[in-house]
């Protein structure tokens, strides 16, 4: 299906764990990486299965000092399965001459296959055929189905079907040393013919993890049962089943899992469940059927289709939505989970959840706002661990974490290790507080965009009200300026992590912390108008908010520091215009790829806090998030000047500066540029639309794939080049199209009501379902209309 296939051709050594990543098949409840079943973790392949909030706490030694550290758990393959001919080897492509190959990741069905013809040392040609599913529907269950055909040969097969409870986290070895076995096994058992079981504990969250698997197999041909031996290790059980195959005949071999934890509601045990659901689920054909259909109604609410010739821009964002529904789907509804930063595909920063939400949650409100709802629950049951975090800085409100996990506590490591250098750097990035203004941020545009008052009374407006605590807490006043400054934090810039030569990290009056903090507030004080009285009393009451309180949150949001710096450049802390300029075409000629400096200048004994340099869009977030009129709103409450110049002279500033070291960065680059230079913009998004598929940082796709920039890309073309905001009650269009893309068609779903929109080079069409609850308020350039149910506009822009 051209737009719909991701497809590799030929079997690469070298490759397979970006492919693994990438071909995850996952659900929101777990994920499975792309891995050959017949594969183990060695330097090639690494099986991965993670439950979606599964986390385990390990103790490890970090730059000489004991600390802990959290971990999304490796748990059980359910996926393993290998076959021998004869007594050949266990097979291994490694040691075939394979004769051809093809892998596909077809995404409108959610499925994975993979059709292999190999000849082995005998001169014995097979061809092997799989199809594999992590069922939408169902959220327990996979299934995989094995077809094998002996071409040129007759004898004796045998299939080894396990559940593998010997894995550990091995995928990113980012904490030396540190113990990767997380769980250990408690039980399970080979139960019949079919049906084995295992049963695994993590071993200090104490999550009990049930695996079943049920495998079935037929041979062409074959009248008698096929002979059947158990293996049963404490951490690995299964079966070896024989048969014998005649030339040309096939073996069809069919294998459902199902997977519980002692977490999941509605069961009384987990093994009892998942030893159950294999015994009763249907055949792997109607379960396929059943997934696809699943599959089907996900997909109608995310139609999006760009002009002709762009079938390859098409599939890859089609897999970047794909990959943010595997995260968090409908099935995540009901769980008490986030979207970590890399979704559910590896192990890098541990499955925690960071500010990237920001750019998941962006698309998911306009498509599944039921799901960024649950998503934002998690951080509403980290309240109150917030709130100690907040206490034990000494400070009011709540600051959330930036690396969070299961409880949500900070879950940020000490240090980092520099590949360049084998060594530590300190790592500080617990300091970026501007975490607070992004979970602000996804509460507010949640709400922006569904209009769900109910979720701002029960949770939103409390989330928001402690935000603003926090921020009026850490802001201290400057008597002699007479304006409010925040010091001893980082911004989304993570090379900057303090002044040269200070003792102590944290940077002071960091532009875009500061105008978040003015935005957080400014919407809190927005909540608190748009309750319904009791509420509002409630919630003072439960809080112990007082009119003083909300007093100064009110001089906070008018009177807060900015510092500038030349020609109306937004310092992005202040001090910046003091430090070096770093001379990039020398580093570039030495180093070549120069995104990751904090690596290159600490091999060096240097560090890049001497430098104007940056690591990602810092300032310039601040053109991301806001639009200019929203900004300019902004500038105005706190009596600074801002105008369009402003903006463009400090894109060309910032842009530079900057070694764009994060993927996150290219999505942000070619959004605000798209308000100057469109072209630019749609270089920068080719950029960022390839950031996992060309695997564009040289080596970090296969640690799992970068949900904030899969995420981000969509979310750019829908929200940017298709130019809307949704604000005030109101949803604003103003499209940038590029030129390369002439039309760009999408359907979402806002305040309740399904839109299906066009945008040409010059005309916008606009037109709401029959079925709408109410009207919505749509506003072109200046011109506010209300749009009725069935109702359409059509207008030129
Ligand atoms: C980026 C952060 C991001 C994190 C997780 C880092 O490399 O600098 O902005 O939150 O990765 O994706």
């Amino acid at each position: 299906m051209p737009g719909w296939t991701l497809s590799y051709d030929r079997f690469d050594p070298d490759q397979e764990k970006r492919r693994e990543a990438l071909c995850t098949l996952g659900n929101g409840y777990f994920a499975t990486r792309g891995a050959a079943p017949e594969a183990t973790a060695d330097d090639v392949h690494y099986p991965g299965t993670y439950l979606a909030g599964v986390y385990n706490r390990v103790e490890t030694v970090v730059d000489g000092y004991l600390t802990e550290y959290e971990t999304l758990v490796n748990a059980p393959n359910w996926l393993s399965l290998s076959f021998r001919i004869e007594d050949a080897e266990w097979i291994d492509l490694r040691g075939m001459a394979i004769l051809s190959y093809r892998q596909e990741l077809h995404l409108q069905h959610g499925m994975l296959s993979r059709a292999v013809r190999f000849e082995d040392a005998q001169g014995r040609r097979t061809r092997l055929t799989e199809r594999r599913f992590v069922h939408m529907g169902c959220p327990h269950l996979a299934g995989l189905e094995t077809v094998i055909l002996a071409e040129n040969w007759a004898g004796r097969i045998d299939i080894r079907s396990a559940i593998d409870g010997t894995v550990a986290n091995k995928l990113v070895e980012n904490q030396p040393g540190a113990e990767t076995r997380h769980v250990v096994p408690i039980d399970g058992e080979a139960l019949s013919n079919d049906v084995v079981w295992l049963k695994v504990r993590t071993s200090q969250s104490r999550i009990e993890i049930d695996v079943a698997a049920r495998t079935r197999m037929e041979a062409e041909g074959n009248r008698h049962q096929p002979e059947c031996h158990e293996i049963t290790h404490p951490d690995y059980i299964g079966h070896v089943r024989s048969a014998e195959l005649a030339e040309g005949a096939t073996l069809v071999v069919d294998k459902v899992a199902a997977i519980y934890t002692s977490c999941d509601p509605a069961i009384s045990e987990g093994g009892l469940a998942a030893r159950q659901a294999v015994m009763e689920a249907p055949n792997f054909a109607d379960l396929l059927a059943s997934h696809i259909t699943h599959w089907g109604h996900l997909w109608r609410r995310c139609g999006l289709s760009l002009a002709d010739g762009h079938v390859e821009t098409e599939c890859i964002l089609r897999l970047h939505i794909f990959h943010v529904l595997q995260t968090a789907s409908p099935n995540t509804r009901s769980r008490d989970v986030a979207a970590p930063s890399r979704g559910w595909t590896g192990e890098a920063y541990h499955g925690h959840i960071f500010w990237d939400e920001l750019f998941v949650l962006a698309y998911l409100n306009r498509h599944f706002p039921d799901v960024s709802r649950s998503l934002l629950l998690y951080r509403y049951r980290r309240l109150d661990a917030a709130r100690r975090d907040a206490r034990r800085w000494g400070y009011k409100g709540a600051m959330f974490p930036w690396q969070s996990g299961s409880d949500g506590r900070e879950e940020t490591p000490p240090a980092y290790a520099n590949p360049r250098t084998g060594g530590w750097i300190r790592d500080d990035t617990r300091l970026e507080r501007h975490i607070d203004g992004a979970v602000a941020y996804n509460v507010w545009q949640y709400y922006e965009v569904t209009g769900d008052l109910d979720f701002l009374n029960d949770y939103g407006a409390e989330i928001l009200i402690d935000i603003a605590r926090f921020w009026s807490s850490i802001a201290t006043y400057n008597e002699e300026l007479a304006r409010y400054e925040i010091h001893g934090v980082m911004g989304p810039d993570e090379f900057h992590t303090g002044y040269p030569g200070a003792e102590t990290p944290g940077l002071s009056n960091n532009t875009y912390t500061n105008v978040l903090a003015v935005w957080s507030l400014c919407r809190a004080l927005d909540a608190l108008n748009r309750l319904p009285t009791w509420r509002r009393e409630e919630l003072s009451e439960q809080l112990n908010l007082h009119p003083d309180e909300i007093q100064r949150w009110e001089d906070v949001s008018r009177r807060m520091r900015i510092v500038s710096f030349g020609d109306g450049i937004l310092a992005q802390f202040e001090g910046y215009e003091r430090l070096e300029e770093l001379d990039w075409d020398a580093y570039r000629e030495r180093y070549g790829d120069i995104e990751r400096l904090d690596y290159i200048l600490d091999a060096e004994g240097d560090t890049p806090n001497r430098y104007k340099l940056s690591k990602q869009p810092d300032v310039l977030m601040l053109f991301y998030l806001f639009s200019n009129e929203e900004l300019s709103e902004l500038f105005e409450r706190l009596g600074y000047a801002f105008d369009r110049e402003m903006m463009r002279r400090n894109i060309d500033y910032y842009l530079q500066r900057s070694s764009r070291g994060s993927t996150l960065s290219r999505v942000v680059y070619a959004w605000i540029v798209a308000r100057i230079d469109l072209s630019r913009s749609w270089t920068w998004f080719n950029e960022a639309l390839r950031s996992d598929v060309d695997d564009i940082q040289g080596g970090t796709t296969p640690d799992g794939v970068h949900l904030g920039a899969m995420s981000g890309t969509v979310d750019l073309m829908e929200r940017c080049y298709g130019g809307i905001e949704a604000r005030g009650d109101t949803l604003r269009f103003d499209p940038h199209l590029p030129d390369e893309l002439p039309r760009l068609s999408m359907r979402l779903l806002y305040r309740r009501c399904w839109l299906d929109i066009t945008v040409t080079r010059d005309r916008l069409c606009i037109h709401a379902a029959e079925d709408a609850p109410a009207e919505v308020k749509i506003r072109v350039g200046q011109r506010v209309e209300r749009l009725i149910p069935g109702g359409r506009i059509d207008t030129s822009w």
